[in-house]
């Protein structure tokens, strides 16, 4: 447990925010979701502020690194499995983020029940479990619905950031984002972390693996039924997926229950 002034890292990168004294931790888990949404992040964060939302977040270190750069926004972070939120949780509440929720959920079912339509004003989605057995190809995330519903979810200008390291995972992803967003490929590394925005991230990185990044702006000009309709007429995410990255997905599903744990890269003060 490490003790408060202490730095943690993991793979060698410091894991951003200094862990404070007990009396001025934060309570960052949104314990139960109501029935139904939308969520309203005013009440929730008690104050207007832009939303950033991160979904599939493992131990959210983009979250905590946004949440601490920019006190001025509030950031939600879903992940499906609670271990990592309970880890995510504990790092935010132990950094005093009151800018900050993580919730357990369903990325899929948190974006299309629980945002409001047009109530956030960036959706960030790292590295997506990519699936490797073709009979669990269907559990894979980014869908053309899911598109349609992060862009309804976007507010007009939202921003949708997503990577990946791999390569028929940003095949497919390069075919269908087009539809809902001006996309760009970033090159390069996100300027904020040179060393990488996520844990996996950096894991692929130390492996050699390419790191495929873009940045989207919502087509204000599409309606929803537009979305809807478009989002019907595109492929299902069923391509094929190989290659050695698939080696490094096995590795991190055998020792997956441990994402975003204690971390291996040790602690400093
Ligand atoms: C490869 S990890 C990446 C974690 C983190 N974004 C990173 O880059 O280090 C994929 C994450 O997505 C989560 N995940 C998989 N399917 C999900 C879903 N349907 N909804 C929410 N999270 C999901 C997994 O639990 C896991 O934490």
């Amino acid at each position: 447990m490490p003790l408060p002034g202490e730095t943690e890292s993991e793979f060698g990168v410091p894991i951003p925010g200094v862990i404070l004294p007990e009396a001025d931790w934060a309570r960052t888990a949104v314990k139960r979701l109501p029935p139904d949404g939308p969520l309203d992040w005013p009440t929730m964060f008690g104050r207007a502020a832009p939303v950033v939302l991160e979904l599939g977040c493992g131990n959210a270190r983009y979250t905590l690194a946004s949440a601490i750069a920019r006190p001025d926004h509030d950031h939600v972070a879903v992940d499906v499995l609670p271990v990592v939120i309970r880890y995510a949780t504990r790092r935010g509440n132990q950094r005093g983020l009151g800018n900050t929720r993580f919730v357990v959920k369903d990325a899929q079912t948190f974006v299309g029940r629980y945002v409001g339509e047009g109530t956030v004003a960036e959706v960030h989605l790292y590295h997506p479990q990519p699936y490797h057995d073709p009979r669990e190809a269907h559990r894979r995330l980014v869908t053309p619905k899911f598109l349609a519903d992060v862009h309804r979810s976007l507010g007009p200008g939202g921003t949708f950031v997503i990577q990946t390291d791999n390569p028929d995972y940003w095949a497919y992803l390069s075919a269908v984002l087009p539809v809902f967003f001006a996309f760009r490929e970033q090159e390069g590394p996100w300027p904020d972390a040179p060393e990488g925005r996520s844990r996996r991230e950096i894991l692929s990185r130390s492996r050699g693996l390419k790191i495929f990044r873009g940045e989207g702006r919502r087509l204000d000009g599409l309606s929803r039924a537009e979305a809807l309709s478009l989002a019907a007429g595109l492929p299902a995410p069923t391509f094929r997926s190989r290659g050695p990255w698939c080696d490094l997905d096995a590795m991190e599903e055998r020792e997956g229950r441990a994402e975003g744990g204690p971390p291996r890269g040790g602690r400093t003060r």
